[in-house]
């Protein structure tokens, strides 16, 4: 797909087939992970592919929020790719704290959205979800305590329908030379 088109194409989708995505095509999107940019190379993270279904449902299980079915469409995918930040190199660590941000959130999100840009060029679903008890999750998926766990990506073959982007104005959110 022609970059522009890509960018406009990628949505979140919140339905999928029951239908198994393609090993390749899920090493496919977590290559593109791996080779996102991120702050001194730190490269601060690691990808856990979540396709057992019993473990991928327990999973799903707990993205709902305050008792609502919100998220719950996580069940519908085949795959969550749990995305966890792992310590930072000393350079980023001493980064982090000159510059009081946290790049590995920063590089998290980069890297996610290479994997979801690729998934959407291979005609795969997406989407990222923030919101979940990341406490039960690690520990159905073995993450250690000390780690976080930053975000989940559900991946399928989408059933959604393509929408419109919402999105602010193009001179609302872009300034030349100033503030
Ligand atoms: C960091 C982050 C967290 C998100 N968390 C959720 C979530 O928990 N549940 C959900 O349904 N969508 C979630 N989304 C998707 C956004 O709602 C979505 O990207 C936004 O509304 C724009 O729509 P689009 O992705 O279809 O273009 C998240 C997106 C990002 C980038």
């Amino acid at each position: 797909m022609e970059f522009k088109e890509l960018v406009k194409t990628r949505q979140s989708d919140r339905s999928y087939e029951n239908r198994a995505v393609e090993r390749e095509k899920i090493e496919a999107v977590l290559e593109a992970a791996r080779l996102a940019p991120s702050a001194n190379n730190s490269q601060s993270w690691t990808f856990v592919v979540v396709d057992e279904p019993e473990l991928k449902n327990s999973v799903a299980k707990n993205t709902a929020a305050f008792g609502a079915n919100f998220n719950q469409f996580a069940a519908q995918a085949p795959v969550i790719i749990a995305v966890v930040a792992e310590k930072p190199i000393l350079m980023l660590r001493i980064g982090n704290f000159i510059q009081q941000k946290d790049y590995t959130q920063i590089d998290i999100g980069i890297a996610v959205e290479n994997l979801v840009l690729q998934a959407s060029d291979l005609g795969l679903g997406t989407c990222i979800l923030g919101w979940f008890k990341e406490k039960a999750i690690k520990k159905t998926l073995n993450i250690p305590k000390s780690k976080r766990l930053l975000l989940l990506v559900t991946l399928g073959y989408s059933t959604d329908k393509q929408r419109k982007k919402r999105r602010k104005a193009f001179d609302e959110t872009v300034k030349w030379n100033k503030y």
